[in-house]
């Protein structure tokens, strides 16, 4: 009983919300016995409301608009200023829309009524309460678990679903974790979703089975190797600059010590890389060609920041030249690129021989937290364009929590 005079007065309201204002010009609202500010014309403050809801609102300043995940699992964008609010993908258009009043973004009761199960009264003196059972939904824990990274600088929200999937999938595996292994794309079989990687020019850009560099996309600042750097097999090798100069200085420092590094390979034209992998394919076979060679475009040989050191043979590994390599490569900041064991994450067989140039102090960080470059780059180099105030939204959420 009690709800239904709820509903037919929040109806009300929001049928004759001109009357409503007039009459009484400042109603608080109060959602989940938490003040949130005041309703004016049917409108009640964004955040403060959807956050007491338990949802976690992010901001994304080029299109000015809001993506929310709630505590029922569900992703709400909203363009502020629109009347249309797009939940889990399927946009409903209002005849209200959201407006800033006094540097507060307000949205329409109707739209928080449209996106969340929740339970509205209109107390005599005007006071609109707004409640919601934060652990209804049968996923709730999972929601939660995952809801409490949310304010880290990897999580990126439109993953939301992925996250939730993944983590359902995994549960004894720690959240970070889950998020870490989406964020690469570890959640579907190598080379899908692929998308083109970012900044393809950078030193440290990330090419992989997932991401792919630009249709026929060529190296800048790259030099030609003196032949004493190459193993002098009668071909003429190319290196990014930046990456080259470290090579050379690696190398004088390992000869100070006895040991001989030549490039085996280095920079590939994406035609080079594609006669390569078709050769993997031709007398090997898709299978073994998919583990030893990189398809077309994802090469990092095709960056200039790869190079293959003497010898593209499993014996390499116990030769003095890779316990060199283990130990020194990264203070001239190249890594070990395809590790033994993390073959699940790289999507290629260990290459001892193969390191690739991403700074010292990248290199240096890579080592001695044990990562691939795949783990590094999405945890600490690739940021989401949403905004979030972490701080806000630890006070305002996170509170919220424990059921
Ligand atoms: N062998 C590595 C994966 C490449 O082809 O780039
Ligand atoms: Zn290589």
């Amino acid at each position: 009983m009690k709800r239904i005079i709820g509903m037919i007065l929040a109806a009300m309201l929001l049928s004759f919300p001109c009357y409503a204002a007039e009459e009484q010009a400042a109603q608080q609202v109060i959602v989940n016995d938490r003040s949130v500010g005041e309703q004016r014309d049917g409108l009640i403050p964004l955040r403060g409301t959807l956050e007491a809801l338990g949802s976690v609102v992010y901001y994304l300043p080029r299109t000015n608009s809001i993506l929310a995940l709630t505590r029922d699992g569900d992703t709400i964008q909203h363009v502020l200023g629109s009347n249309a609010i797009t939940k889990n993908g399927t946009t409903t258009e209002f005849s209200e829309h959201s407006e800033n009043q006094n540097g507060t973004a307000m949205i329409p009761l109707s739209m928080v009524q449209h996106c969340y199960e929740i339970f509205l009264q209109q107390s005599e003196d005007g006071t609109l309460s707004i409640e919601k059972n934060m652990t209804s939904h049968p996923a709730h824990l999972v929601i939660r678990d995952v809801l409490q990274l949310s304010m880290e600088p990897y999580f990126l929200p439109t993953r939301f679903d992925r996250y939730r999937a993944y983590r359902t999938q995994h549960p004894d595996e720690a959240v970070k974790n889950c998020i870490i292994r989406v964020n690469i794309g570890l959640d579907t079989p190598f080379y899908t979703g692929i998308k083109e990687t970012a900044r393809p020019d950078s030193l440290q850009t990330l090419v992989n089975p997932y991401l792919r560099l630009p249709e026929q996309f060529e190296a800048k600042n790259l030099v030609w190797a003196a032949p004493e750097t190459t193993v002098q097999d009668g071909k003429e090798y190319r290196m990014n600059r930046e990456a080259y100069e470290a090579f050379v200085s690696m190398r004088q420092a390992a000869a100070a010590e006895g040991i001989s590094l030549k490039m085996i390979s280095a920079y590939r034209t994406q035609n080079y890389q594609q006669m390569l992998y078709q050769n993997y394919v031709l007398q090997n076979g898709l299978a073994y060609a998919a583990k030893y060679s990189a398809r077309p475009g994802h090469s990092e040989h095709q960056t200039g920041l790869a190079v293959d050191v003497n010898s593209v043979e499993n014996y390499f590994a116990d030769t003095p030249a890779f316990t060199w390599m283990q130990r020194n490569a990264h203070r001239y900041g190249f890594i070990l690129r395809y590790p033994l064991g993390k073959e699940w994450i790289t999507g290629y067989a260990y290459e001892p021989w193969h390191y690739r140039y991403v700074g010292q102090g990248i290199a240096t960080n890579i080592k001695e937290w044990d990562l691939t470059y795949e783990e590094y780059y999405v945890t600490y180099l690739q940021r989401s364009a949403y905004q979030i105030n972490p701080e806000e939204t630890r006070k305002n959420v996170m509170g919220l929590m424990e059921p």
